[in-house]
């Protein structure tokens, strides 16, 4: 019988808790009480090749279960246990037989849950701790008895649960590890996901392998196989309509639709009049010469610009773009007949971002909230949770070019969100060209390759500048230049100075309309990467 992998590609519009029948892949379940790491978490499962799910705190122990997860791992979170509304699990979760790690609260809220006491720190410990090991096996088995490790925490744990040992401590915690052998149940206080804890990769390992006894199963070879099998389980002999804008994540979609169904595939490309200098015709270069499908080409440029006149509010923007392209797909896959599906290239940042129960929202990703009630099709979105490093690598695997496999992420609602205000087509054609300028230096020196994402913002302000002895009194231009692993986190990429100063000065020059130029220097976070 084939695996059916659910939780990869079933389910329309339940960000936190997909449909997940049962006899599905081995995994590991996540559930997150609100920690800053929690991501973090799943990324390193993953790097363990053990797929993992995030799921709510509060996840009925029936829907825990059906998933059946080789072990649990609790996160950690803001509340202190003793809080009148500290988020808590049902005990019955630690009478289950299956392996749990609780992460600093994590650990707090079992302890505290099985009897155990939990008091605040007198000293909050936070930042690089030196551990000394008292029980090595298993977490710390082939460890050093002195580790150092990162503690971020106000509460501790005092007294471990009967049944419990103590397995690490520091100078002010005294129960830094704690573990009861018999029934599998682990807690640390320290973050073994951060990277200044430098054995967590190996601790998780521990409790993964040899507690759980998971197998690395989770590889993109692996994830191809069952992906594509699910997909053909799933379509039959209907036809697909897969919206690609010839970034990773749509070519990659379309990759493993194509192998699953070959013809019964449908690319649609839109160009909606917000892309970059040259974009649309790279597009259909790069699809035609690196993919069989059929691609549908739609002009909707002044469909698109129309629909955003006078609009400002970035919130709307994105929510009309992406209703605008479901209108445009439901119209061409209306023509294909015999098309349910929509495959889109959504990732689990998007998820993430666009607000799950528990995580608020940041911004509404167009493919994900700005998806309209009245959309007939139903979505397949093989790449639901999936990280980008992960999505590159399935990629790679699929025999994508470089140029796909490293070019630049651009979000979906375009120059849209980075024309701030009202747009209009003089905005879009100053961004779009300072755009270029920025994108060509930067590939002149080799930048380009360095960097996570590079481009130009038209922020709604003007200035007064002064050029050939005229006043002026235009609008600048923000450069944002970011490095970044999986666009969770960024910082702003340390350009040399006599390179910055040649960008400014050629968008001053070339680009109408612009008299000013900054760099942006915000990290995400606080800030995000894109302005909108
Ligand atoms: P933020 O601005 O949230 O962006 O830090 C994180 C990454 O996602 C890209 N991005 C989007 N991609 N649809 C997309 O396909 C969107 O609506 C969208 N918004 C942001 C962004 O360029 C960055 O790489």
């Amino acid at each position: 019988m084939i695996p059916e992998v659910s939780g990869i590609i079933w389910g329309k519009m339940e960000p936190t808790v997909p449909h997940r029948p049962t006899g599905v892949r081995e995994q590991v379940v996540i559930l997150d009480f609100g920690g800053q790491y929690t991501q973090l978490i799943a990324r390193r499962v993953r790097e363990c090749q053990v797929f993992c799910e995030i799921l709510p705190y509060d996840t009925p122990l029936p829907a825990i279960r059906a998933r059946q997860p080789k072990g649990i791992i609790l996160s950690g979170g803001p509340a202190s246990v003793y809080e009148p509304n500290a988020p808590r699990v049902d005990p019955e979760l630690f009478l289950m037989g299956i392996p749990v790690l609780g992460i600093c609260y994590g650990l707090q809220l079992m302890a505290y849950l099985l009897g155990g006491e939990v008091q605040p720190a007198e000293e909050r410990e936070y930042g690089r701790t030196l551990l000394t090991v008292v029980h090595s096996e298993p977490l710390f088995d082939q460890l050093d008895y002195h580790l150092t490790c990162w503690m971020s925490h106000g509460d501790h744990v005092q007294t471990p649960p009967p049944g419990f040992v103590i397995l690490a401590e520091t100078e002010n915690t005294p129960v830094a590890a704690t573990g009861d052998l018999q029934r599998n149940l682990f807690g640390v206080q320290f973050h073994p996901e951060v990277s200044h804890t430098v054995f967590g990769m190996h601790l998780l390992r521990n409790f993964l392998y040899t507690v759980c006894g998971c197998q690395p199963l989770w590889t993109t070879r692996n994830f191809i196989d069952e992906t594509i099998e699910a997909i053909r389980q799933r379509v039959g002999d209907a036809h697909v309509l897969c919206a690609v804008s010839g970034g990773i994540d749509s070519c990659t979609v379309a990759g493993l639709v194509q192998r699953a169904i070959g013809e019964q595939l449908t690319c649609i490309f839109v160009d909606h009049g917000l892309l970059r200098k040259g974009e649309a015709e790279q597009v259909r270069e790069l699809f035609t010469q690196h993919f069989p499908s059929r691609l549908i080409f739609v002009d909707a440029r002044e469909r698109f610009l129309n629909r955003l006149q006078g609009v400002v509010d970035p919130e709307q923007k994105r929510r009309l773009i992406g209703e605008e392209f479901v209108r445009v797909f439901e119209e061409h896959a209306d023509e294909i007949g015999d098309c349910q599906y929509l495959a889109q290239g959504t990732l689990y940042p998007d998820v993430i971002e666009s607000g799950t129960r528990l995580a608020a929202k940041i911004k509404t990703h167009h493919n994900v909230g700005g998806l309209p009630e009245w959309m007939r099709m139903e979505l397949i979105e093989p790449l639901r949770y999936l990280f980008k490093d992960e999505v590159r690598a399935v990629a790679q695997e699929l025999g994508l070019p470089p140029s796909i496999v490293w070019r630049q992420p651009f979000p979906g609602p375009g120059l849209a969100v980075r024309v701030l205000g009202e747009i209009t087509g003089e905005k879009l054609e100053q961004v779009r060209e300072a755009d270029a300028i920025l994108n060509e230096e930067l590939e002149r020196t080799g930048w380009a390759r360095r960097v996570w994402q590079a481009f130009a913002v038209l922020p709604d302000v003007r200035s007064v500048g002064v050029m050939g002895d005229q006043r002026t009194y235009q609008h600048p231009i923000v450069l944002r230049v970011v490095h970044s692993e999986d666009a969770m986190t960024a910082e702003p990429a340390e350009l040399p100075w006599d390179l910055l100063l040649r960008i400014a000065n050629r968008i001053v020059n070339e680009v109408n309309g612009v008299n000013r130029v900054l760099y942006d220097l915000s990290s995400k976070p606080p800030a995000t990467i894109e302005w909108e």
